[in-house]
């Protein structure tokens, strides 16, 4: 089994699902031409039979990208999947995404309809995307609440049908990380033909396991990981794709790699959070303002030493300038030290031992000390070198 694990950005379509974080065409033209540079696989564009302008998006952006996979979402719909094979029609690599539910909870109080029907419909839809493009992605809904022999069963008519990726979503959010890798492994020992299609992982967030389950299934067999950027999507969100591919990257005895230039993930980042008018939670991982900032003593002084005591990822390797010494009531005379350097200030030890008295009693009034109340902190000292 091959170890490049494909990226499926569905910030686009999962994404941009969250309420009030719509994207217009021009929108999403901008971050699919963003997704495409940063060596994303597959670009989920929309739901093109959701709105005209979904269509629209849809067509636009199978018209632009080049490198990766556009792919449009379909329910297990007829005039659903007509229409995204027309939003797809001008793209060099379309592929419908299909499916429906396959757990008890969905099958019986949302699709309302039987196991076998289910089962019909799985063969029906891949069936009839066959029909307009060679790569078809069969979903089975809410595949983490699904019992495992019924699922295998769904997985198998629709690899039997000419499904080229499967896609088990975690659609709740429920599962804990063994078991869902469990559900991949098992599918990939029992479903009769499971070699001819890729199985992909579609983990969401509600219960904080959206990454660690992505993992889990990527250890088990899964080669095609489903995520966003900044881990946006309905609800609690979806995978984090900067989470997984700096897991990959850190945990090389993994063995696994992906096609994106980490270098990109913060410029990414920022772009999609300010097109959505979304920001990033400051202690983000990976991206969050945070996520190289340091302020208790302890640590600057340990990062000020050497920066792999405190930081498994160096900032550059995903964009990000620097990691930075922040100044609060909380750090030391070394960070002190360290951040007039950074201004051109150097003092002796005594007048040091001074200034970080005044220095804490301003930290303590206003939460953090920047560079023009650090140069206020030194304007006595005639010597500095400002
Ligand atoms: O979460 C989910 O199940 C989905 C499918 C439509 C793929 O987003
Ligand atoms: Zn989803």
């Amino acid at each position: 089994m091959n170890n490049r694990i494909q990226i499926f950005d569905t910030t686009l379509r999962d994404g941009e699902q969250v309420p009030g974080c719509g994207l217009n065409k021009n929108e999403k033209i901008t971050i699919a031409k963003a997704l495409e540079e940063l060596g994303v696989d597959v670009i989920e564009a929309g739901f093109p039979i959701s709105s005209p302008g979904d269509f629209e998006s849809v067509k636009a952006l199978a018209e632009i990208i080049k490198d990766a996979t556009v792919c449009g979402l379909s329910r297990a719909v007829k005039k659903d999947i007509e229409c995204a094979a027309e939003a797809l029609k001008k793209a060099k690599r379309p592929r419908i995404h299909t499916g429906l539910g396959t757990s008890d909870q969905h099958v019986f109080t949302k699709l309302k309809i039987t196991r076998e029907e289910v089962i019909e419909r799985a063969k029906a839809c891949v069936s009839y995307a066959k029909k307009f493009v060679e790569d078809v992605e069969f979903y089975a809904e809410d595949a983490g609440r699904t019992d495992n022999e019924f699922l295998a069963r769904v997985i198998e008519t629709a690899v039997q049908a000419g499904a080229t990726v499967v896609n088990i979503p975690d659609t709740t959010g429920y599962c804990l990380p063994e078991e869902y890798g469990q559900k991949i492994k098992y599918l990939a020992d029992n479903v009769k033909g499971i070699e001819k299609a890729t199985i992909s992982t579609h983990c969401h967030n509600d219960l904080g396991l959206s990454t660690a389950n992505s993992i889990a299934g990527i250890q088990n067999g899964a080669r095609q990981v489903e995520c966003t950027i900044n881990g946006v999507g309905e609800r609690a969100g979806n995978t984090s794709l900067e989470e997984v591919v700096m897991i990959l990257r850190k945990h090389k005895w993994l063995k696994f790699e992906t096609g994106i230039n980490s270098k990109m993930l913060y410029p990414v980042s920022q772009l999609v959070s300010d097109t959505m008018n979304m920001p990033v939670q400051p202690n983000k991982a990976i991206v969050g303002a945070n996520a190289f900032a340091h302020s208790s003593g302890i640590h600057q002084d340990g990062v000020i030493k050497n920066r792999d005591n405190y930081e498994i990822i160096d900032p550059a390797e995903v964009g990000v300038n620097k990691s930075s010494i922040i100044l609060t009531a909380r750090s030391g005379r070394a960070a002190l030290n360290f951040r007039l350097g950074q201004i051109g200030v150097h003092l002796g030890k005594d007048e040091l031992e001074e200034t970080y008295g005044r220095f804490l009693k301003m930290a303590d009034e206003i939460n953090v000390v920047n560079d023009p109340e650090l140069r206020e902190l030194v304007e006595g000292y005639t010597h500095v070198n400002a």
